[in-house]
Parts: C-alpha cells; sequence; structure tokens
C-alpha cells in the first residue's frame, strides 16, 4: 500500500503502438496530486469506433505507449489536498474531456486524441497521458463530477431510480449530443433534425433533444433502424423519420411534411462527409434557424451558402461540451427527465475485463443502436 491506501502497482492496458495490440501490464499506481484525484475504475464506456482509433485506422494522433480509456464510472480511492467537495468513496463521473488550465482552447480527449494545438498535445505527453482502461486512474478534479449514488442507484421504494452502474455508463454517450443542443440553444416546442440518428451519439442526440422538450425529425439510412429508433423512445409521438436516400430532391420532399424545422444537429462519421442529410436537412430549416456541426468529418463539407446566408441561419461547430453541461446534463438524469438504462431502451451487451479489450472493442462496433452499451470493468 501507498499513500491514501492505494495499492503499489496496479492493472493496466498499454498501447505501445498502433501496429501492435495492446496488452494488459502491471504497472505504477498513480498517486493524488494538487489538482487531481486517484479514481477506482469501476465501468469504462467503449465507443463504436475504438478499434479504429486504437489500430490507427482513424489516424487519431495521441503518445504512446498509452493507457487508453474513454468517459467512465468510478469511485475516489484519494484526493489532492486541494480537493474541497470531492472525497474517497465518492461516486464520479470521469470526463474524458481535459483542458488546460490556464488555456482552455488547448483541450484533448483524454485516452484518445491529443487535440489540435501544441499546448493540448504537450499537455497529454506530459502529464495526463494515462487514462481509465487502468485499475486506478489520476483525474483532474474538474473531470470528476459526483453522482447522487442513493437517488440513482437507491431502490424505487426509497426514492430511488433504480439504476444499476452499468446504466451510469450511457451518461457519457448522452453529454456529447448535449453539448451540441444546449451550444445552439435549443427550445422546448421546437423542431430539431437529427442526422444520421441512428448511431449511439445520433440516437442519444433524440433522447436528449426530447427530454429538452423538442420534437425530431431523425434522419437515417437504413428505414429498420429508423422505425427501431422510434419504437425505443420514450415519446415516439415527437419523433418522426426521414429516410437519406442520397437525393435531396426526395429527403427535401419528406422533410417538408413536417414544416420548417428550427434547427439541425448533424453528427455523421467522417466516411459520410458527402452525405445528402447534409444538404437537405439545411435546406429544410426555417429563417434564422441553428445548426449544431458536430460530425467527425475528416474532409471539407459542402454547404448550401446562399441559403445559410439569406435565411440568416447560424452555423455552430462543437467539440464535445462544456463543463458547465455535465452538471447540467446530470441533474436531468437525476431528476428522472433523461431516463437511462434498460427501462430506457439501453442495453449493455457485456462488461469486460482489461484482458478482453478486443472482445469488447469488436462488440463495441457491432452494437450500434440506441442505447447499445459495451463496458470495460477493469
Ligand atoms: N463533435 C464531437 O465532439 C463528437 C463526439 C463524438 C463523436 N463524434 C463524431 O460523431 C460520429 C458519429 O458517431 P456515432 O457514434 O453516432 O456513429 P458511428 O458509429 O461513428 O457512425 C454510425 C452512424 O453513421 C451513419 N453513417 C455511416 N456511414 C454513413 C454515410 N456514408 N452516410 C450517412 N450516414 C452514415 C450510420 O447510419 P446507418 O445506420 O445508415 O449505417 C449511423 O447512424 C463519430 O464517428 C465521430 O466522428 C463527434
Amino acid at each position: 500500500m501507498n499513500t491514501q491506501g492505494l495499492p503499489k502497482s496496479m492493472k493496466a492496458l498499454v498501447l505501445k503502438h498502433t501496429s501492435e495490440p495492446p496488452t494488459v501490464q502491471n504497472v505504477e499506481t498513480p498517486q493524488p496530486t494538487l489538482g487531481s484525484a486517484v479514481v477506482r475504475v469501476l465501468r469504462v464506456k467503449v465507443i463504436s469506433y475504438s478499434r479504429e482509433v486504437m489500430n490507427g485506422t482513424r489516424n487519431y494522433q495521441f503518445p504512446m505507449p498509452l493507457i487508453p480509456g474513454f468517459s467512465a464510472i468510478g469511485r475516489v480511492a484519494a484526493v489532492g489536498a486541494d480537493a474541497t467537495k470531492i472525497k474517497p468513496g465518492d461516486l464520479v463521473h470521469m470526463d474524458t474531456t481535459i483542458r488546460s488550465r490556464d488555456n482552455p482552447s488547448d483541450v484533448f480527449l483524454a485516452g484518445v486524441a491529443d487535440g489540435y494545438t501544441a499546448g493540448s498535445k504537450r499537455l497529454m505527453k506530459d502529464v495526463w497521458r494515462n487514462w481509465t482502461c487502468a485499475e486506478y486512474c489520476r483525474a483532474p478534479l474538474e473531470n470528476l463530477a459526483v453522482l447522487d449514488e442513493r437517488r440513482l442507484l437507491g431502490s424505487p421504494g426509497e426514492g430511488g431510480l433504480g439504476y444499476k452502474i452499468d446504466d451510469l455508463s450511457f451518461i457519457s454517450t448522452l453529454l456529447v449530443p448535449y453539448g451540441g443542443l444546449k451550444d445552439i440553444e435549443l427550445q422546448a416546442g421546437q423542431t430539431v433534425i437529427v442526422a444520421p440518428a441512428t448511431g449511439p451519439f445520433g440516437g442519444a442526440a433524440v433522447l436528449v433533444a426530447l427530454a429538452m422538450g423538442a420534437r425530431v425529425i431523425a434522419m437515417g439510412r437504413n428505414a429498420s433502424s429508423l422505425a427501431k429508433l422510434k419504437s425505443t423512445v420514450p415519446t415516439p409521438e415527437l419523433v418522426e423519420t426521414v429516410q437519406i436516400t442520397g437525393d435531396v430532391k426526395t429527403e427535401t420532399e419528406a422533410l417538408a411534411k413536417f414544416g420548417p424545422a428550427d434547427a439541425f444537429f448533424d453528427i455523421g462519421p467522417p466516411e459520410a462527409y458527402q452525405s445528402s442529410h447534409l444538404k437537405s436537412a439545411i435546406l429544410s430549416l426555417r429563417h434564422g434557424a441553428k445548426i449544431s456541426l458536430m460530425g467527425g468529418y475528416r474532409e471539407d463539407v459542402a454547404i448550401p451558402h446562399v441559403v445559410i446566408m439569406h435565411k440568416n441561419m447560424q452555423l455552430r461547430g462543437k467539440w464535445m461540451y462544456e463543463r458547465s453541461d455535465i452538471p447540467d446534463l446530470i441533474k436531468l438524469v437525476e431528476h428522472g427527465i433523461l431516463k437511462i438504462g434498460e427501462k430506457a431502451g439501453s442495453h449493455t451487451y457485456g462488461s469486460f475485463p482489461l484482458e478482453q479489450w478486443k472482445e469488447a472493442w469488436d462488440l463495441a462496433a457491432e452494437h450500434t443502436g440506441l442505447g447499445d452499451q459495451v463496458l470495460m470493468q477493469p
């Protein structure tokens, strides 16, 4: 044992190079420093394209060797001397988005990508290189959000929501679209086009928009995935579906049936950068509409500039979410407004130990529907 009862060593998944599979190794347990806490990692949310990130296919940049990881749920094991709220024993959500303290525009995704500035790359390489695919993880205090364990995990008879720890992992998926929808100030009663809506983050956007009081037009290429999405959401009467056919005229005619939309939330994967939905959704918006671009396109995207200009539209990019969005989203969950878990149609397909990283990453690529989850349990 070391300071604050932490073991001297721990198991961690270590990626030495994207051309080699990661291995589970015994490494030194991180110690808390000023401004940080060490958290016993309970569940790591595996994103659907983890495999492509870690084997280099997606060309994300990060320093190696790396202990990879994503957002997670954990229990605080030890805290730095300056922590005034977070204490050992707290159940926390661990946010993967790390920002420089003296320059928040130096931002990167811990365990995944080192960002786009010299500062973000240095901060990941020198300070926050190791993340949640490990028994313990040192995280910045501000990346930890204390969860109301009694409310979330307590039994309904005692005023709890009866969730399981697995269910809480869905918070990190919901946070991504919340960041974009909050950024464009989606209002209750408005109509938002979500496209594509059939992926994990796209589906989560539908749930978040509904919880924010909006009506949703969900777009996707696959009619049966759209039908499944509509049958899974808590208020199907507030969700319309339009297929992405590749033909802008057909899509805009289908969208027009629901009247001009107030907002468009885009979350396409890199391969969708030429998808017709980008144009048809923008052409279906009202004057003064707002557009949130969260898609992960690596190529330039063509937009109907003249319509955006004449209709005074606002086009905003969003990477992840603001720190203040995290407690706000958690409140929606803790108050039962935004449901998670099996009752909300979410299903956990597996919760794997570190040694079974391959099974976890393969399974996550397979199960990408609304609420589908694959977790790691270090
Ligand atoms: N801005 C941010 O902060 C942020 C954060 C997280 C993720 N992202 C980006 O968001 C993307 C989407 O994430 P995700 O997890 O929801 O989904 P994903 O697993 O990356 O992609 C699957 C979704 O994309 C659709 N799709 C795939 N190829 C397409 C194409 N050629 N044309 C149109 N649609 C296509 C799929 O629809 P079908 O059902 O038709 O196959 C499905 O809806 C990620 O790839 C990532 O780049 C951005």
